[in-house]
C-alpha cells in the first residue's frame, strides 16, 4: 500500500499486487470462521465498506460520501456488536478462531426423535392453558406467519394464553421474526424477547417450535465441544411438551445436531410449517 502511493505515478502492476494480496488476505481470515458466527462477519464487513467510503470522501474532499459512509460505518458497527453480544461472543474469538469445518461438532446425543401428527399436536395445545411460540428461520421460508398467527386466534378463542419467544439472532437478520409476525398483524403485546420469556417456559404447557433449531439447542448451555457453545438459547426444553414443526431430520444454520429433538418431553411434527400450521387449524 506504502509503495503504491509513495509511487507517483503508480505502478499498475503494483495496484494489481495489492488487490491480489488484500484479497488473499479476506480469503484467509475469512475462510475459517463458519456455522453461526458468519452473519456476524458479514456485518463486520458490511460496517468495514462503509469506513472504506467514508475515507474516500475524506480523500476526495467530498461531505456526501464521508457523511454516507459513516452512517453505514458505525450502524454496521453496532450491529455486529449486538450480534456478537446476542451469541455471548467477543468479536475477537469470533474473528480468529480456530478452523471448524464445516460447522459440525458437539458430543454425540443418544435417543430417537419421536413423531406426533397434526391431530395430536392440535389436541395436546387445544387442552394446554399456556402455549408458548418459538419462530425461526423455517417459518420465514415457508411463509407460514399467516397461518401461525389464525392458528394463535383459534387458541385464545378456546381460552388458551399464547404467547411469541424471539431469540435475537432467530431468523437471518437481526429482527426478522418480529417484522414477520407484524406483519401476520400479531399484536406486540404478545411478543417477547429472550429475557423477558425464558423464566416463563417451566410453567408452560406446550413450546411450540415451528421452524427453528440453533436457538433452543440445550447444548449450547454444557457442551463445551460445540462450536455454539455459549450463545444464550430460549430455554423451550424445559416446557412441559414440545412440539417441533420442521421439514426433517436437518441441521440448523451451525450445523450442529439439536438435544432437544431426543429429550422425552419433545415431539416432532414432520413437514413444511405452513401446511402443517394449516392442518393444525383444520383440527383445532
Ligand atoms: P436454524 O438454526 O437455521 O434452523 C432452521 C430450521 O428450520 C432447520 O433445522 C430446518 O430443518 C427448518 N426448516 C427449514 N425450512 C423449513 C420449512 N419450510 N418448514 C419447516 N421447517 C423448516 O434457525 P434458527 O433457530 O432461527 O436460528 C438462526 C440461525 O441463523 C442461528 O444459528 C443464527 O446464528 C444464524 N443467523 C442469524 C442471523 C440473525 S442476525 N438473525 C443472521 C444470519 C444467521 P429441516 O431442514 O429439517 O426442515
Amino acid at each position: 500500500g506504502v509503495a503504491v502511493i509513495s509511487a507517483s505515478p503508480a505502478d499498475p502492476l503494483l495496484v494489481v499486487l495489492f488487490f491480489a494480496v488484500a484479497l488473499l488476505l479476506g480469503l484467509i481470515v475469512t475462510l475459517p470462521i463458519g456455522g453461526a458466527d458468519m452473519p456476524v462477519v458479514i456485518s463486520l464487513f458490511n460496517a468495514f465498506t462503509g469506513l472504506a467510503v467514508g475515507f474516500e470522501g475524506y480523500m476526495q474532499d467530498n461531505p456526501t460520501l464521508i457523511i454516507a459512509g459513516i452512517v453505514v460505518g458505525a450502524s454496521g458497527t453496532l450491529l455486529t456488536q449486538l450480534m456478537a453480544k446476542a451469541m455471548n461472543r467477543p468479536i475477537s474469538n469470533i474473528l480468529f478462531s480456530p478452523i471448524t469445518g464445516n460447522g459440525s461438532g458437539g458430543q454425540a446425543i443418544e435417543g430417537s426423535m419421536k413423531e406426533v401428527n397434526a391431530l395430536d399436536a392440535a389436541a395436546i395445545m387445544r387442552y394446554a392453558s399456556k402455549v408458548i411460540i418459538v419462530p425461526g428461520y423455517g417459518m420465514a421460508v415457508a411463509h407460514a406467519q399467516h397461518k401461525v398467527w389464525e392458528m394463535t386466534a383459534l387458541l385464545e378463542e378456546a381460552g388458551v394464553d399464547v404467547r411469541f419467544a424471539i431469540h435475537p439472532v432467530a431468523g437471518r437478520m437481526p429482527g426478522h421474526m418480529n417484522v414477520l409476525l407484524a406483519e401476520a398483524g400479531v399484536p406486540y403485546e404478545k411478543i417477547y424477547d429472550l429475557e423477558e420469556i425464558n423464566g416463563d417456559f417451566p410453567q408452560c404447557d406446550v413450546a411450540l417450535i415451528i421452524g427453528a433449531n440453533d436457538v433452543v439447542n440445550p447444548s449450547e448451555r454444557t457442551d463445551k465441544s460445540s462450536p455454539i457453545y455459549g450463545m444464550p438459547i430460549l430455554d423451550a426444553d424445559l416446557a412441559h411438551n414440545v412440539i417441533v414443526i420442521k421439514r426433517g431430520k436437518g441441521t440448523g444454520y451451525s450445523g450442529v445436531e439439536n438435544a432437544l429433538f431426543y429429550t422425552d418431553n419433545c415431539r416432532m411434527l414432520y413437514g413444511d410449517a405452513q401446511p402443517m400450521a394449516g392442518e393444525i387449524i383444520q383440527y383445532l
